[in-house]
């Protein structure tokens, strides 16, 4: 089971209107992903989390779904969405729900396969990559210290944990603002299994990356 978190406003990428239904090689960010969690093998049904007052052009997009989709209405923050759509689910406590983010069209499928393995043997288990720049803490414009990298990792989703831990991660720190789910696994004690992945599961952020997904994209051969 996929839980989407769809409902972001993409303030950082554009004025007004969800993110996760701009166009990338002339098809919606939120089309590409749901075809490739279909094409891991390890998806075959998504809850979509989405922008308030947008359900019909999300009901349009979604008519391309590969997979049966569920639509709930998203929250104030991300984790919200993330709760209603877990909630939505259904799922058993012990079944695995798998998070990602509508913003990261170009996740690779034999990847998503990889973390959900990871979680079904440890629990919970995340995406990430290597950071490849030096690291430095900053306050008031000058450098404090330089964080040693080697322990550092950029922590992308998917993210995949049986959906009991999750629901009582979310009900321990109902008010954390965080920005991915793994942190309050974390916060509660968990365990989170990494999954190293390529850097191109980048999120679509800024009008840049647009064009860095639709480059790759072209390379790829679509
Ligand atoms: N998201 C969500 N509900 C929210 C906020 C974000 O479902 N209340 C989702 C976004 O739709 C996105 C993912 O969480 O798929 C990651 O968020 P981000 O990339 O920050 O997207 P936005 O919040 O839309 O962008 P911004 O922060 O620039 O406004
Ligand atoms: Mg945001």
């Amino acid at each position: 089971m996929a839980l989407v978190p769809a409902a972001g406003l993409g303030t950082r990428f554009h004025e007004g209107g969800p993110k996760a239904l701009v166009l990338l090689a002339g098809k919606p960010l939120l089309v590409h992903v749901l075809e490739r969690l279909h094409a891991s093998g390890r998806v075959t049904e998504a809850v979509v989390a989405y922008q308030p007052g947008s359900e019909e052009a999300f009901r349009a997009v979604l008519a391309a779904a590969p997979l049966p989709v569920r639509l709930v209405s998203g929250g104030v923050e991300r984790r919200d969405s993330v709760v209603a759509a877990l909630e939505a689910s259904g799922a058993a406590d012990d079944a695995l729900v798998l998070v990602h983010d509508a913003a990261r069209p170009l996740v690779d499928p034999i990847e998503v396969a990889a973390v959900v393995d990871a979680a079904a043997t440890h629990g919970a288990a995340i995406a990430g990559h290597a950071m490849v720049d030096t690291v430095k803490r900053i306050k008031g414009g000058k450098v404090v210290e330089t964080v040693p990298r080697i322990d550092l990792l950029s922590a992308t989703t998917p993210q995949v944990f049986r959906a009991g831990l999750l629901r009582k991660a979310h009900a321990k720190a109902p008010e954390a603002i965080v920005t991915d789910d793994a942190e309050l696994v974390e916060r509660s004690g968990g365990s989170v299994a990494v999954v190293l992945t390529s850097r191109w599961n980048l999120k679509i952020t800024y009008p840049e990356d647009l064009t860095w997904a639709e480059a790759w994209l072209a390379r790829a051969g679509g």
